[in-house]
Formats: structure tokens, sequence, C-alpha cells
């Protein structure tokens, strides 16, 4: 109902985004992600839709389901989301003008991961896993010659203006969203401040959807 009455900020523009946690197995049955939801992403890819643009999810696992409009493309590990991001903007025959990097992406993976269901061990010993690095799908595609406009998030548990406005410029995005603390996993509200070269910006607590339409509208008027 509100979104009828928004105007159509990214009419005929095409957004993708990543959402949720990763997933890295250790056998078939186990594995490793972290506490994200994916209600953030969703609320944006959501508010993207409603703004009038084309919009492509790629989901990590969540109980969540896509939103009206949006296409959704579902993965597991860091790599298949990594690979997946990298085929839509190699295939898609029409450019993507924005990409918003909300999952969560594990940071490692199980280097040994097993084929088989790992069984205890008669002495008691426990599995050593190796672990080895994820590529950062982030800083993957604002490096592409012909990059989209890239957001990234980044939860930080403290000094969040300064490692914000640091990721930012690690990452090399011109726009940087930045969650207040980790109590935003799971949570149907939240609080951002914006980053971008100009400095920072505040949006106070509000839910997630309100947000994300704040967001989607920064996002816009950034777009030359
Ligand atoms: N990101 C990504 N691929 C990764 C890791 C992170 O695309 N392998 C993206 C996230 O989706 C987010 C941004 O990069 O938009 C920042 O993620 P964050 O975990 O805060 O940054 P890291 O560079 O992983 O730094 P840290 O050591 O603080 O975790
Ligand atoms: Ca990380």
């Amino acid at each position: 109902v509100i979104a009828s009455f928004q105007p159509k900020l990214l009419k005929g523009k095409r957004v993708l985004l990543t959402a949720g946690p990763t997933f890295e197995p250790i056998d078939p049955v186990r594995g490793i992600t972290n506490l994200s939801s994916g209600k953030m992403g969703y609320a944006v890819a959501r508010a993207a839709y409603e703004a009038g643009a084309e919009v492509t999810l790629v989901s990590g696992p969540t109980a969540l389901t896509a939103p009206y409009g949006v296409r959704r493309i579902s993965v597991q590990t860091a790599q298949q989301m990594h690979d997946i991001v990298l085929a839509q903007l190699a295939g898609a025959d029409e450019r993507t003008d924005v990409f918003v990097a909300v999952a969560a992406v594990a940071d490692w993976r199980v280097a040994n991961a097993s084929p088989q269901k790992l069984k205890k061990n008669a002495d008691g010993s426990a599995p050593a896993l190796v672990f080895e690095q994820n590529p950062d799908i982030l800083a993957t595609v604002a490096a592409l010659p012909k990059a989209p406009y890239c957001v990234g998030f980044a939860a930080e548990s403290e000094n969040l203006l300064q490692y914000g406005e640091a990721k930012r410029l690690r990452k090399n995005v011109p726009l940087l969203v930045g969650n207040i603390g980790h109590d935003t996993f799971g949570k149907d509200d939240n609080q951002l401040v914006l980053f971008d070269a100009s400095g920072h910006v505040d949006l106070p607590r509000a839910g997630k959807q309100q947000l994300a339409r704040q967001l989607i509208a920064a996002i816009a008027a950034r777009l030359v």
C-alpha cells in the first residue's frame, strides 16, 4: 500500500543483491554458518522492487520467502555465492546498475571437509579442521572494469565510525552501510550509518523495511 505512493526512484534500473548467511560444510551433515537471518537484505531487495527496479537476490540459507517480484537464486557456500554473482554480472545482456552486498559471508571455509560423515574416535580425539579464506565477493565486484554502483554492509562491534570508513576505503566502494553493534542479527529493527566520500549520516533506529526504503532513496540519489 505504502509502496504505491513511493516515487519509482529506480525505474528501469537493474539491482543485484546478496543476503543471508553462507553455510560452509564440514561433512555432508554438518557445517559452519552465522546468525544472519537475511531480513535486512530481503528488505532492501523488496524496497528496490518497490522503487521500480528489476531485482535479483542471491541468498544464502534463510527461513524467508522471496519478496514479491524479486528473482531469488539460492546458494549455500560463499564460493557458490561468488560464482553466481559473477555469472549474473557477466551473463546479463543488460548492464547491472547497482550491487548491494548485504550477505554475512563466511570469511573462511573448511579446506579439509570430509566427503563422508565424520565418526567419533574411540580415543575421544576431535577432528582437526583446516580453514582457508573465501573470496571477497564485494571487493571482486568493485574491482571489475565495468563495476556497478557498489554498496557494502559492515557489522562492527566497536569503533563503527572509524572502522566503517576504513572498510569503505579498503573495499573501494562509494557507499558503505554500518550496522551499530551486533544487535541486528535476527531483529526486525536496526540502526544504520551511511558512509560515503563526503562523510557519514545516521539513519536512526527503525524497522528494517523502513530503513531499507531510506537506503534505496540514498542509493538512487547517488546514481548519476
Ligand atoms: N563480503 C563479501 N565477501 C566476503 C566477505 C564480505 O562480499 N567474503 C561483503 C559483505 O557482504 C559486506 C562487506 O563485504 O557487504 C563487509 O563485510 P565484513 O565481514 O564486514 O568485512 P570483511 O572484509 O570480511 O572484514 P572483517 O574482518 O571485519 O570481517
Ligand atoms: Ca567478514
